[in-house]
């Protein structure tokens, strides 16, 4: 029987990798996010994790809902939306085929698995994995956000995941990788200052509330929000992260302990965090 033995919500955001880079202005305001990322890295070799299933908000959809099936991830990656911050990015990490079709085809919707050796992962799924999983000690599973669809349709496919997890013999991390806010200054904005500003007091006031409905485990009163949030807060990829991530967890019944493991911080505008829902062993 498989498990589900880690899951969290964590910021993909291409400063993260470039606060590394030597004499980045950036570093300061990216540590705490990225040694935190390393942190959650460390407790999902420690528990065992033998796949992580990485519901991608940067790998979005105009038409369904996709899976990487890959048994292989490897290529270089470089962001057809911002070349200058994510280029030539090298990546080499297992896939999990069996996983990634067991998800697919328990869901009952139109889901994809696909094994397409020249489809690669997005930075959603990247980022994230360039902290936790650096060596590919565990396997890997992308699944991409729909634009066009329904809370009720990704429910059901978080809830799919829970299920082929269980099904499964592995060891298994979800990660909700997306923002929480997403609304991105304009580009007569963009400069140093939109690294480390938010575009609108109104979302942070909203995320600030999120993460305290989180600390309070009032997760009912967040899931009962979320669409109003997804739209009025300009969410990633609808927030489909966040509803699969929830269902995996079993919406309402989940009552674990949220750790937020860095500080709320902006970037480019939008609202970003990792904080790990603590599920039962
Ligand atoms: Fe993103």
């Amino acid at each position: 029987m498989g498990q589900l033995v880690l899951a969290a919500k964590v910021t993909h955001v291409p400063s993260l990798m470039l606060s590394e880079q030597p004499g980045s202005p950036l570093r300061a305001a990216r540590e705490a996010a990225v040694l935190s990322l390393r942190e959650l890295g460390r407790r999902a070799k420690q528990r065992g994790v033998t796949s992580f299933v990485v519901f991608d908000t940067h790998w979005l959809s105009n038409f369904g809902y996709h899976i990487n099936a890959n048994a292989r991830h490897r290529g270089s990656f470089t962001s057809h939306e911002a070349p200058q911050m994510m280029q030539d990015l090298r990546y080499d990490l297992p896939g999990d085929t069996q996983l990634a079709k067991a998800i697919a085809g328990d869901a009952g919707l139109n889901v994809i698995a696909h094994q397409v050796a020249s489809l690669g992962l997005e930075y959603g799924t990247i980022v994230p994995m360039h902290y936790m999983n650096p060596d590919g000690f565990a396997k890997v599973v992308s699944v991409a956000s729909p634009l066009f669809t329904s809370l009720d349709e990704s429910r059901i496919l978080g809830e799919a995941t829970r299920r082929a997890i269980e099904k499964s013999g592995e060891r298994v991390a979800i990660l909700a990788s997306g923002s929480l806010s997403h609304r991105l200054w304009p580009n007569k904005r963009l400069g140093p200052e939109a690294w480390t500003s938010i575009a609108s007091e109104f979302n942070r006031q909203v995320d600030l509330r999120v993460l305290e409905l989180w600390q309070s485990r009032r997760y009912r009163e967040f899931l009962d929000m979320l669409p109003d949030y997804a739209t009025k807060c300009n969410g990633e990829g609808g927030m489909a992260d966040s509803i699969m991530l929830f269902a995996a967890l079993g919406w309402y019944e989940y009552g674990g302990r949220a750790e937020q493991l860095c500080e709320y911080f902006p970037s480019s505008g939008s609202g970003q965090v990792n904080v790990e829902f603590h599920v039962e062993a």
